[in-house]
């Protein structure tokens, strides 16, 4: 496995693959890997015969008052799973490869990057964009793989590569889970004592609603208010709990045929997110109808 930190290698190294007749796969990172990233690798190398993972944390998506400096890093521990997952090359270029002096041109996928986590943390997106296009004209993948916990995220980096012809294939993969439901994040590492256990209540929450969903409730109201019982039962404090369009974005006035529920809450000082699209029983889009 290879380890590069320029540009010109990696665009090197995966024209050379190509050339050898492999399809490329990108999985950008931003390390402190977990099986989340991992069943990233896996699906990326099923699609393609040489893997590339990035390791990156982006300075241009944390805002001034984030955690970027805190943010849980290591590299020793993150190549070592790489190559164990038969990864072919990691990316881990220095913050000046990424952006060198003089840098000003950013990359702003316009609505979609403003409600839920755009609300809350202006600029994000704009970093996150500008960096997944940077590392798609370093790497030139034929595919790039993203997961759906980040779903507004991968909302954007499909709005992007559509709007600005890039040619690559966005692949959505599921997000992994504990056994016990927590969706798989490089954050949970900060929770400390109970805040662990209260952190379920986000999927306990994303659970409920499509419980009540199942049963016929198509009323965003009833449902926001299970789960924001739920959430406040734990002490999660709620920075968003909405329910949108799963492809626009748009606030829904029916749950029907689906919606996409996306949550945000702060479990003591770390910030979670998570979601699930819910999705109506055959039929129920048509009686929504006024
Ligand atoms: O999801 C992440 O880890 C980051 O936002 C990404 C896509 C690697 C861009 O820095």
């Amino acid at each position: 496995m290879e380890i590069l930190e320029r540009v010109e290698e990696v665009r090197g190294a995966s024209r050379a693959a190509k050339a050898r007749g492999n399809k490329v796969a990108l999985v950008p990172t931003m390390g402190y890997l977990h099986p989340g990233h991992l069943e990233l690798v896996r699906r990326g190398r099923e699609l393609a015969g040489f893997c590339v993972v990035s390791i990156f944390v982006n300075p241009t998506q944390f805002g001034p008052s984030e955690d970027l400096e805190k943010y849980p890093r290591d590299f020793a521990r993150d190549t070592e799973l790489c190559r164990a997952a038969g990864v072919a090359a990691v990316f881990a270029p220095p913050a000046a490869e990424m952006y060198p002096d003089g840098f000003q041109t950013y990359v702003t996928v316009e609505g979609l990057s403003q409600p839920l986590c755009g609300a809350r943390r202006p600029g994000h997106f704009r970093g996150v964009a500008t960096v997944v296009a940077k590392l798609f004209h370093a790497v030139e993948p034929d595919f790039a793989l993203f997961g759906e916990k980040d779903y507004q995220q991968l909302q954007v980096v499909r709005r992007m590569v559509r709007d600005l012809d890039m040619a690559v294939r966005i692949e959505g993969v599921p997000t992994v889970r504990e056994a016990d439901g927590l969706a798989l994040s490089s954050r949970n590492a900060y929770l400390q004592g109970d805040e662990r256990q209260r952190s379920l209540a986000l999927s306990r929450a994303l659970e409920r609603a499509q419980e009540l969903v199942s049963a016929g409730e198509s009323r965003p109201e009833p449902v926001l208010a299970a789960v924001g019982r739920i959430l406040a039962e734990a002490g999660v404090r709620v920075d968003y709990a909405e329910l949108r369009d799963p492809t626009t974005l748009a606030p829904v006035a029916r749950i029907a045929p689906r919606a996409v529920l996306a949550l945000a809450g702060f479990v003591g000082k770390t910030r979670l997110i998570d979601n699930r699209v819910l999705s109506a029983p055959e039929g129920a889009a048509r009686r929504a109808e006024p």
